[in-house]
């Protein structure tokens, strides 16, 4: 068989030859090989969202009945020579498999089709013996370098999934078909050699069918058609949240909550740095750090008209008292669930009249798309209900060349000049959740208890902005909360943090006092 089981797992060498001082003289090979400890083998109770993972491979078995189904969890990216960024499964993975920040690199779930449903076996890099050189000369997996790598028994207790080494994807490979499904954008190299193993089977196939009767193509797969609408599938399977989601969810809110007051205690610190939103955003990325978590996308610390600047993540402006200050941040737990919210705030504590005007037309806004969010309606309906507001309230300030009601409609939009981006996304495990579902699923889906999203209007006059009046050019205000629909309507998860201009400058004066 052409395939190389290699090419799937090994990671691409980088090493450095001209600087390895890996020792190889045989004394020390043997002399390392021996005298270490036995290993006590703790295998790990089943984790929380074990049960909850195997009810979302259910449902996704239930959609794909005979087909093997490939989803990989991906492998580290590179960020600069021998160097990559932290590792990040893929969402799918997380969502089907419930392993989420200590997932290893290079595992893929494979869902095999059985007579009435699939079984599901999860392959990884399984931790080496002693015996091998791995543990202390391969700098990409070794033990001795990024710490030790779970056994089978463990992840396979752990998950409470059959799981297997990675050597043993090699007869996944040898069984593909034209029928296999993998998720294409979490791992592009085990995909070319999936496309690979498919055109091998198809090939056969050709060669032994009569070729005018054959339903086997060469061409099979090649628009990638069938993968494209797994990949869709499995993000329109998160759109709902299950029980062990919202809780995450609520933990992540809580959490980022923790980071914006910390951000707030260190205003006058930040205010006299050069760099002060560096400043904000290492604050709050501590604050992450500190309580033994991550954050879900980079932050956004966006000064004075940074805030203008959607998704300003440079931060390497000055925080300047008079200006406000937005800020953009997710705390990102254990189980990869995000927060993203975002909060302006009067630099030095007190809005001037026009940001006042400026935040309260936003929270107008706010408040408006949360009026409508609840199950039943549509889900661009929130959005509507927002520009409504921003239309009204920018015609009244003299911004647009047409009546409010004239620039909503259709063929208009004079006030989307002042706030491009959509209202509300979905959020979950990944900050911008399900973005692969369909637009009838997603815009204009209905909305249903157990989803969570954003609701985050904004306006955003740009310093040279020739149609806004003077006193409001380089205004940026963003207000970001998330929302869980209930049967009974809109939960506000971060209601917690204080929205309105009010309680936000007494939510100021309170932590730096
Ligand atoms: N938090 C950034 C965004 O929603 O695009
Ligand atoms: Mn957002």
């Amino acid at each position: 068989m052409a395939h190389s089981t290699e090419t799937a797992i090994t990671p691409a060498p980088r090493t450095n030859e001209n600087r390895s001082t890996t020792p190889g003289s045989a004394g020390f090979k043997d002399y390392i090989s021996s005298g270490w400890a036995e290993r006590a083998e703790v295998v790990p109770p089943a984790r929380e969202q074990a049960g909850f993972a195997a009810a979302r491979r259910a449902r996704l078995s239930a959609m794909y009945p005979g087909q093997r189904l490939i989803v990989p969890a991906g492998r580290l990216k590179q960020r600069s020579n021998d160097t990559d960024y932290a590792f990040r499964a893929h969402s799918a993975f997380a969502h089907l498999t419930g392993w989420g920040s200590d997932a290893e690199p290079g595992a893929v779930l494979v869902l095999e089709p059985t007579a009435d449903g699939h079984d599901a076996t999860v392959y990884f890099r399984e931790r080496a013996g002693r015996d091998s050189d791995e543990f202390y000369a391969n700098s990409e997996i070794g033990e001795f370098w990024i710490g030790p790598r779970p056994s089978i028994a463990q992840v396979a207790g752990d998950l409470a999934v059959s799981v297997r080494g990675i050597a043993d994807l090699a007869a996944v490979f040898a069984a593909v078909d034209t029928e296999t499904l993998v998720l294409r954008e979490a791992d592009p190299a085990l995909t070319d050699d999936v496309d690979e193993a498919r055109l091998r089977f198809a090939a056969e196939k050709v060669l032994t069918t009569n070729a005018a009767d054959s339903p086997f193509s060469l061409e099979i797969n090649a628009e990638h058609e069938p993968d494209d609408h797994f990949a869709r599938d499995l993000s329109e399977l998160r759109l709902v949240k299950d029980s062990y989601e919202i809780a995450q969810m609520r933990l992540a809110v809580a959490a980022t909550a923790r980071g914006f007051e910390d951000v707030i205690r260190d205003l006058p610190r930040s205010s006299a740095h050069l760099r002060g939103e560096r400043l904000v955003e290492g604050v709050f990325n501590t604050r992450a750090r500190s309580d033994g978590n991550a954050v879900g996308y980079d932050t956004i610390a966006a000064s004075g008209p940074h805030a203008c600047i959607l998704h300003w993540t440079r931060n390497d402006g000055a925080v300047v008292p008079g200006d406000l200050i937005l800020i953009d941040a997710g705390v990102e737990v254990d189980s990869y669930y995000t927060a993203d919210i975002t909060r302006t705030l009067p630099v030095d504590g007190t809005f001037t009249e026009v940001q006042r005007r400026v935040y309260e037309a936003v929270r107008e806004a706010a408040d408006a798309a949360f009026a409508v969010a609840k199950p039943g309606a549509v889900f661009r309906d929130v959005h509507a209900a927002a520009m409504e507001v921003i239309a009204r309230r920018t015609a009244e300030w003299g911004m647009l060349p047409v009546t409010a009601e004239e620039a909503l409609l259709p063929d208009n939009g004079h006030h989307r000049r002042y706030m491009v981006h959509g209202t509300s996304h979905h959020l979950g495990l990944d900050v911008h959740d399900c973005a692969q579902a369909r637009r009838d699923m997603y815009m204009d889906g209905v909305i249903e208890p157990g989803m969570v999203f954003t609701i985050e209007p904004g306006l955003y006059f740009q310093p040279d902005d020739l149609t806004v009046p003077l006193e409001y050019r380089g205004i940026g205000v963003r207000i970001e909360d998330d929302v869980l629909i209930t049967a009974d309507g809109p939960e506000n998860l971060s209601a917690g943090i204080p929205r309105s201009a009010a309680d936000v400058e007494a939510w100021i004066a309170t932590l730096t006092a």
